[in-house]
């Protein structure tokens, strides 16, 4: 079966993985560049990277109204478990766990992850999923870490990895990124979400392939990435 990967913009992502949609960083409502409703996505699991508003987003609607899987680090998973999210799964950076539709792993991310309301949201994430069709990292909100070696020893199909610049990589470090993971494919994303992440795709697009070994797949928002 295909593993497939949608972009819904910013850094929200669904995979369709073993018959299951796992949703990333849903984050809708106020994303001025979303095109699905909180209201109308389906999700049997969601994966959380770290605590900011342009990531939990629409965690706690969209759980409870599909009673997905909630899985994030213990931080988060305690937040949402106050506000009535009973479907939730812990988990914490190098941790592993074998979930139905494949293996998740947390790993380091550079960044914050106060939640919305001031809470502490723990230490922010990167998250990798292993699939029957290949291994997918999601960087979460990141600067550049030269431990992305180690994430490339999981022989990567996908790497997802921001690219916007002013919160997190930019596109000279997301070139440095992609030599580190050595992924197969490498999908960008938390860019044009506002004018301050702007970025020129076509470009980064040149230069991903012909500064390293990886196929560049921009995607449009709603658009999908077959592994
Ligand atoms: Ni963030
Ligand atoms: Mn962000």
């Amino acid at each position: 079966m295909t593993t497939k990967i949608t972009w819904l913009g910013h850094s929200s992502f669904q995979m369709e993985t073993s018959g299951k949609s796992i949703l990333i960083d849903p984050f809708f409502e106020g994303n001025p560049v979303a095109q699905v409703s909180a209201d109308d996505v389906n999700a049997d699991v969601i994966i959380v990277t770290h605590g900011h508003g342009d990531h939990v987003g629409d965690t706690v609607s969209i759980a409870s109204r599909t009673g997905a899987l909630v899985i994030s680090n213990f931080e988060i998973i305690t937040w949402l478990q106050n506000q009535g999210i009973e479907n939730a799964h812990p988990m914490h950076i190098g941790g592993s766990h074998e979930f139905d539709f494949g293996t998740v792993k947390l790993t380091i991310a550079h960044h914050g992850s106060s939640l919305p309301d001031g809470s502490n949201g723990g230490n922010p994430t990167g998250v990798i999923i292993k699939t029957t069709d290949g291994n997918v990292y999601f960087a979460g909100d990141t600067g550049l870490f030269s431990d992305m070696n180690l994430i490339a020893e999981e022989s990567l199909a996908a790497a997802i990895i921001p690219v916007g610049d002013n919160f997190t990589m930019g596109p000279d470090d997301s070139i440095k990124a992609t030599l580190f993971l050595q992924p197969r494919t490498v999908i960008p994303c938390h860019y044009n979400t506002w004018p301050l992440i702007e970025q020129d795709m076509d470009d980064w697009s040149r230069r991903i392939v012909a500064q390293t070994s990886a196929q560049p797949a921009v995607l449009q928002i709603g658009e999908c990435f077959e592994l």
